[in-house]
């Protein structure tokens, strides 16, 4: 079994915590326990006994994340390390050599690169830049086989911020249906819509061949508790908490603890309209610096998500690009390379208001000697 190099996260390995300003996120900049909590809260993280937690997330997180989705309770859902452990169990657990899986494109790479690594055929359907990053499902239906294993959506969106419509979600869903194929949806930036409307999940569509994953990295800023989750058939969760006794084990016991307490009902409210409260400044504040150069970028603002994936005019590579840009002003961005579609960049807006400020200026500094 081997694995192609998954360049944005080795990028972001080698160099995330090097640079002075760190523009390759793609969720809200993360809080201390301090800033976010009351001190009763953290009182009781302080003195919780460090013990293994509960293998397949304590009762009370998995009825926190059931209450979030409709007619789910706790034994449809195990929690993992992170949306990314969630995915790569997914893979593990439903997966072999010569399956095939039908993959959005753009995406983050993840299930493909492991996929691909498992030996399974990736057949990709994209979005399209003309259709506000929107797919064409003619090319979903024409890709499908009997030989189809599974159907994978990423939405909203990485790197686009595109949210699919309720219709298309549900177009997928009998598409899906209609071949006997899963339905794996990453929807790890579900929560994070600029509208402030929660876009339809997968789950919504009562298929029961449907996974959806999802975490606290994005939406609700906090990817440091390495917190996701799967929303599943009791059979198929199961069977992937015994994958996951061979991959962690369990999430840490405090994450556990910090998690159900976001995921309260009034708490995950809060949270989440603070994230988007802090994406429709930030984005206000791209969009003007964007346009104070016309003619140098080709925008569609996201939906979700505090990604925003731009062509640019200069004539460069996008991998140079940023490195030309993380070199001269320590900056980091997301090279378009990394997603296979160079020319583009994915500037993350999530930082700090005034780090942003400082970021987007160093940028110019750059892009005007091109
Ligand atoms: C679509 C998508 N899925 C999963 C992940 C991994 O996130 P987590 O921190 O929840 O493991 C990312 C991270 O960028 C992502 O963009």
């Amino acid at each position: 079994m081997r694995f192609e190099t998954f360049v944005l996260e080795r990028q972001q390995s080698i160099w995330e915590n090097k640079v002075d300003y760190n523009l390759s996120e793609s969720g809200v900049h993360p809080g201390s326990l301090n800033s976010l909590f009351d001190k009763k809260f953290v009182d009781k993280i302080n003195n919780t006994e460090l013990t293994y937690g509960f293998t397949e997330g304590s009762l009370n997180l998995r009825k926190a994340i059931a209450d979030i989705y409709d007619k789910t309770n706790p034994d449809n859902v195990q929690v993992f390390n992170g949306s990314a452990e969630a995915n790569m169990v997914a893979c593990l657990t439903l997966l072999e050599p010569g399956d095939e899986m039908i993959y959005m494109v753009p995406n983050y790479l993840q299930i493909q690169g492991f996929s691909k690594g498992l030996g399974v055929d990736v057949k990709p359907f994209y979005l399209h830049e003309s259709l506000n990053w929107k797919p064409q499902l003619d090319e979903i239906k024409n890709l499908v086989s009997s030989k189809t294993k599974m159907i994978c959506i990423c939405n909203p969106n990485n790197p686009t911020g595109s949210v699919l419509s309720k219709n298309m979600v549900f177009e997928i869903g009998d598409i899906a249906r209609q071949a006997g194929a899963w339905i794996l949806a990453d929807e790890v930036y579900r929560g994070a819509e600029l509208s402030g409307e929660e876009c339809t999940s997968f789950w919504d569509i009562g298929y029961d061949r449907t996974i959806v994953n999802c975490g606290l990295s994005k939406a609700y800023g906090l990817p440091g508790l390495r917190l996701g989750w799967s929303i599943a058939n009791e059979d198929y969760i199961q069977n992937a908490w015994a994958t996951h006794d061979y991959t962690s084990i369990a999430v840490g016991r405090l994450s556990d603890a910090i998690a159900t307490h976001v995921l309260q009902r009034t708490n995950r409210k809060k949270i989440l309209t603070a994230t988007r409260t802090t994406l429709r400044k930030n984005l206000d504040l791209f969009q003007k610096w964007l346009d104070h150069c016309p003619g140098r970028f080709r925008f569609i603002p996201p939906e979700a998500g505090a990604m925003a994936f731009v062509y640019y005019e200069f004539d460069i590579n996008s991998t140079k690009l940023v490195e030309k840009v993380r070199d001269e002003v320590s900056v980091m961005l997301v090279a378009g390379d990394w997603y296979g579609m160079d020319r583009y960049i994915r500037f993350g807006y999530g930082a700090k208001q005034d780090d942003l400020k400082v970021a987007l200026d160093r940028i110019d500094r750059v892009f005007n000697t091109l």
